[in-house]
């Protein structure tokens, strides 16, 4: 198994507009991304066969792709349909191909798979979104950069004392309170179920748990790189925010957060402050992870654990197991009852 098997979000479906030529990165792999003719999206590498020119920063004309430089066009499958220079002598040739890789459209994402159809493997598709498109439910969507690497903003993603930090006042207020936690690593994923959480949500207690009775609260990471938090503040108002980490480059994550939720009557009104005060909360870890990666660049990394980071260490169990080639699916099950301060 390797990373190069899963398939990662490389733009928001409507991101990706006809015409359009989209320059993104995914494991160090250069991509243009397009759609062709019949509005499928198209992955190609970016590098022009001719001279190495990007495409990405070409043009898009019916469905093919030209190369800024000397304006050799490629159709959808990468096929080299034009030469300019050869004028009318052009003939297409079989040894004309630029590499593409396998794409799909799934949930309002376009996604890609850099390995090839040999290397698939079986049982592994994009991630479903929780509720995304159905009847009652609202998504807002966000994309941020991080500096840093895909576990450490996966990690971030579901880790709960961090909140009463960074977030301190925007999500969270300090409590003093003790939460139990279930951990459970099984077929490649990590589920946690928090207990006796209470009303300690800063900025938006009020509204999202005017009773303050207890929250269920649910946090899941899914191999490679796929983080889910759900929320349920009574049975009319239910929340999830689920994050896709692309690794980019090792410390560069593109990450895709979609937070889904339903509000009931609220719902609408709720969306532009949903919004901001999501954007407000990346903003807060973006710095916090971008700080993290500066230090573990210049000394190395090397982590110290408590109970609480039992998550993580099931979560870096799984992307170890990746790294090593092999599937975490096998590994045991394991099942944990922790508790922490928060
Ligand atoms: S480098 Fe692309 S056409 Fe020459
Ligand atoms: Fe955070």
């Amino acid at each position: 198994m390797k990373l190069s098997s899963f398939w990662y979000v490389v733009a928001e479906s409507d991101a990706l507009r006809t015409g359009q030529v989209l320059e993104r990165t995914v494991l160090s792999e250069r991509l243009a991304v397009f759609r062709d003719a019949s509005g499928k999206a198209t992955a190609m590498r970016d590098r022009c066969m001719h001279r190495n020119a990007p495409l990405s920063k070409g043009t898009v004309k019916s469905g093919c792709l030209t190369c800024p430089y000397h304006g050799w066009t490629y159709d959808g499958d990468g096929k080299v349909v034009a030469v300019p220079a050869e004028g009318d002598a052009f003939k297409p040739r079989a040894s004309r191909s630029a590499k593409t890789f396998a794409t799909r459209e799934e949930d309002g994402f376009v996604y890609v798979r850099l390995a090839p159809e040999a290397d698939a493997i079986e049982g592994v598709a994009p991630f479903k979104m929780p509720y995304y498109g159905q009847p009652g439910w609202h998504t807002v969507r966000l994309v941020n950069v991080f500096k840093n690497n895909v576990t450490n903003c996966a990690e971030n993603f579901i880790d709960v004392p961090h909140t009463a930090f960074v977030h301190l006042g925007t999500f969270r207020s300090s409590r003093k309170q003790k939460i139990d936690v279930s951990v459970q690593r099984a077929s490649g994923s990590v589920h946690i179920e928090y207990r006796n959480e209470t009303s300690n949500l800063g900025l938006f207690a009020k509204v999202l748990n005017p009773t303050g009775r207890p929250i269920q609260h649910r946090d899941s990471f899914h191999m490679p790189n796929v983080t889910s938090v759900e929320y349920v503040f009574n049975p009319t108002m239910r929340l999830f925010i689920t994050s896709q980490s692309v690794p980019e480059e090792n410390e560069r994550t593109r990450v895709y957060t979609d937070v889904t939720y339903n509000y009931g009557l609220l719902s609408r009104i709720a969306k532009p402050v949903i919004r901001w005060h999501a954007q407000k909360i990346i903003d807060q870890d973006l710095v916090a992870l971008a700080d993290q990666m500066a230090v573990i660049e210049k000394y190395g990394e090397e982590f110290n654990n408590t109970a609480a980071d039992a998550i993580h260490v099931l979560v870096e169990s799984i992307r170890d197991e990746i790294a090593a080639g092999r599937d975490p699916r096998a590994l045991p099950e394991k099942r944990a009852e922790i508790s922490f301060w928060l």
